[in-house]
């Protein structure tokens, strides 16, 4: 029990962590960046390292205490709720899809990012990977949204 209980504040807390700084950045640093307020690369630089190293952790972390919850509370064919057939473990499906698409948008955008930066150019690889971030925020949200369906049980009790 106290293993659940441990799995579900870390998760929540990594993932709000993750959404957080995906959207934060999407929202204000790039934007800023694009219209030229930094006069060098370096704090950019700095920005897209430590978001990457806060993705890259976070993955891993709600890999596993999704991964620990999942084997918990559903089940594979036997008796209980199903992983693939309740609502719930079908939302649960989503997330680990969801969780995938975050995980490779960030890689991406911080690439394209980091590759402009390095030709010491500023604006330009900032508007380059605004897209990809902007994105990526959209499912950060999504995947908290899918998160507050499972835990309220929205879906189970409306469908
Ligand atoms: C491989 C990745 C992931 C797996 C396997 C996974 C799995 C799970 C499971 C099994 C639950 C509990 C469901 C229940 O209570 O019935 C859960 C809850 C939740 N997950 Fe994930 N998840 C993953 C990634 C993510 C990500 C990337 C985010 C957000 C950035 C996220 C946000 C949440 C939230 C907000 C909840 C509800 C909190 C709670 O009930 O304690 N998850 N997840």
């Amino acid at each position: 029990m106290i293993d659940i209980v441990v799995a579900r504040i870390t998760h929540l807390v990594f993932a709000a962590i993750w959404a957080g700084s995906v959207f934060y950045v999407a929202l204000v640093v790039l934007p800023l960046a694009r219209d030229g307020v930094f006069n060098s690369t370096k704090p950019l630089e700095t920005v897209s390292g430590k978001l990457t190293t806060i993705s890259r952790v976070s993955a891993v972390v709600l890999f596993l205490t999704g991964g620990h919850l999942a084997g918990r509370l559903y089940t594979i064919g036997g008796e209980g709720q199903g992983l693939f057939t309740s609502i719930n473990g079908q939302l649960v499906i989503l997330m680990v899809a969801l969780w995938l698409a975050l995980a490779g948008l960030v890689e991406i955008g911080a690439k394209r990012f980091e590759s402009g930066l390095n030709g010491k150019k500023l604006r330009e690889p900032a508007r380059d990977a605004l897209p990809v971030f902007r994105i990526a925020a959209v499912v950060a949200v999504g995947l908290l949204v899918v998160g507050g369906l499972i835990t309220s049980g929205a879906l189970v009790q409306f469908l």
